[in-house]
């Protein structure tokens, strides 16, 4: 394939790894799908096509489900003692912290962010949370119980729960790899992994890194490929729990599945997250917060803060500032250094985000600032756009947008607005801004939300669980929570006498 139609920024390494025709990873070797097809992977802030990958399908799937099924039952992997798991592990994020100018120079490509925070969030969290998870591997303890019965010993022992099928989405393509592969290796699980059809790279080459950091042959196999990729995986038999990030659409046919087979399952899906500015809150503070908290990462994030709640005595003052800095921010190629919001990932989500827009305009919601595609070239470019208006009813205020697009409303009470932040079948994030520390917690036990924010927003940390309530998901990510989705619990009874 030739190279000469990628960007000029991108480093000889770089380069080289985008322009192969990459292959699937299943057993430590690169194959290519079994009927031989392929997609295009593009690069979205050009439009222009990046390199071919294979397409994966069922024979595929099947071979990499057993290729895990092998590496969990009978290799090197099975008898590691944790320390080993550990030390793999430890490895491996060394590995991508020495590669990480590649991988951000890999995310800025083929997803558009802006490279200097694919650095800072995505490769630098990669390695917090491989590191954060190899650290738990000596740490997966059972118990030892006080059972009623005499001369009875009972106690319990914590098993890798086995073969995980893990489809993750292209908002952050790397660290959402992190966030599934970290746990499941900790636990001793082995991995088929399916990242996004729109940005494969950085999977493969995490699986790549993977056995050069001496990670035993199929304990990680990653598949490329589509929806069809994914639901072929969460057919297989052969899988014994599915870890999914994605579409509420596509969480919920998955759940349906997995609970037909009575596979594990953790689901992190959509939100329509409300931010709250209480009357006493520091305006500044909380003007810079929301915006990033809706316009990070070009809007692209489950936990963006979408329908932003302004009391009623400062609402024009709020929109005109976050008006004023939108109007200050660099739409551009996640390549180019000075870019702030880089293109959204595909052509769909372009035509889905400007179809809200539009939807938004028609309904008689007040278009503040922004609403255009862009002026950056073919990308897929969308202006940071804001909204205002008194209906909590509108589209635009009620389904999830996955893009720049902010939706204001004020409101007089804080009963009201806790009632009408929690109206929504979603509840995955909140935030509040407010210098009352009563208020700030009587807002954080009445919102129904996997994660509440007090003056900040968007805060991760490998530790902390991260997940929604409602129709924004099952279980938890993250720390014990987190580790606890990828263990068994196996219960022994020993009669001593
Ligand atoms: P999607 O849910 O279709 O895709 C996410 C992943 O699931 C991808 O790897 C995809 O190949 C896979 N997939 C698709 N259909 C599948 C199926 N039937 N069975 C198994 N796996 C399947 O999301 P899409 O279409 O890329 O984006 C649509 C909307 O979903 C976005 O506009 C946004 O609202 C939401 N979304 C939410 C994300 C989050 O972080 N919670 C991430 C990506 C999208
Ligand atoms: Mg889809």
């Amino acid at each position: 394939m030739s190279t000469t139609t990628l960007p000029e920024q991108l480093s000889d390494t770089a380069r080289e790894f985008a322009a192969r025709e990459h292959e699937l990873l299943i057993d430590g070797e690169r194959v290519a799908a079994a009927d031989g097809r392929t997609f295009e992977t593009i690069d979205p802030s050009s439009a222009r096509p990046i390199t071919s990958v294979a397409l994966a399908g069922p024979r595929d799937v099947d071979r990499a489900v057993q290729a895990a099924r092998r590496a969990l039952e009978d290799s090197e992997w099975a008898t590691l003692p944790a320390a080993g798991r550990a030390r793999l592990i430890n490895r491996l994020a060394d590995l991508i912290e020495e590669d990480a100018g590649t991988f951000a120079q890999l995310e800025a490509l083929d997803n558009g962010k802006p490279v200097k925070i694919a650095k800072v969030v995505d490769v630098d969290g990669t390695v917090r949370f491989f590191r954060h998870f190899a650290g738990w591997c000596e740490r997966v303890f059972g118990r030892v119980i006080p059972v009623r019965q005499p001369d009875m010993l009972c106690y319990t022992r914590k098993e890798p729960v086995g073969v995980c099928g893990q489809i993750i989405p292209w908002n952050f393509p790397m660290l959402m790899a992190s966030w599934k592969l970290a746990p499941a290796l900790a636990a001793g699980c082995t991995v088929v992994l399916k990242p996004a059809e729109q940005t494969p790279l950085s999977a493969l080459r995490i699986g790549e890194l993977a056995l050069e950091a001496g990670i035993p042959a199929g304990v990680i196999n990653v598949l490329t490929g589509a929806g069809e990729t994914g639901a072929a995986l969460v057919d297989h038999p052969g899988v014994d729990k599915i870890a999914f990030t994605g579409s509420t659409e596509v969480g919920r046919e998955i759940g349906a599945k997995t609970g037909r087979a009575l596979k594990r399952v953790t689901l992190e899906l959509g939100g329509k997250s409300p931010n709250i500015i209480l009357p006493d809150a520091d305006l500044d503070a909380a003007v810079a917060g929301s915006f990033q908290g809706i316009y990070f990462n070009t809007g692209q994030a489950c936990n963006a803060g979408s329908r932003l709640f302004v009391h009623r005595d400062q609402f024009d003052k709020v929109v005109a500032a976050l008006a004023a800095r939108a109007s200050k921010s660099r739409v551009g190629p996640g390549l180019e250094p000075n870019t702030h919001l880089g293109p959204l990932v595909s052509q769909e989500q372009h035509k889905r985000v400007l179809s809200y827009i539009e939807a938004g305009r028609a309904e008689g919601a007040e278009l503040v600032t922004g609403g255009g595609a862009g002026a950056a070239g073919d990308g897929y470019f969308v202006e940071p756009t804001l909204f205002t208006t008194g209906r909590d009813d509108l589209k635009i205020a009620r389904e999830e947008i996955f893009g720049p697009v902010l939706v204001a409303l004020p409101y007089e009470t804080l009963e009201e607005v806790a009632a009408r932040a929690n109206e929504t079948e979603y509840g995955l994030a909140a935030g509040v801004w407010t210098r009352d520390i009563g208020n700030a917690h009587r807002l954080a036990s009445m919102l129904k939300a996997g994660s509440v924010y007090i003056n900040c927003w968007g805060e991760v940390d490998a530790g902390a669980p991260f997940g929604g309530y409602k129709a924004s998901g099952l279980g938890r990510e993250h720390g014990g929570e987190g580790l606890e989705a990828y263990l068994e619990t196996k219960t022994v009874w020993t009669k001593l006498a």
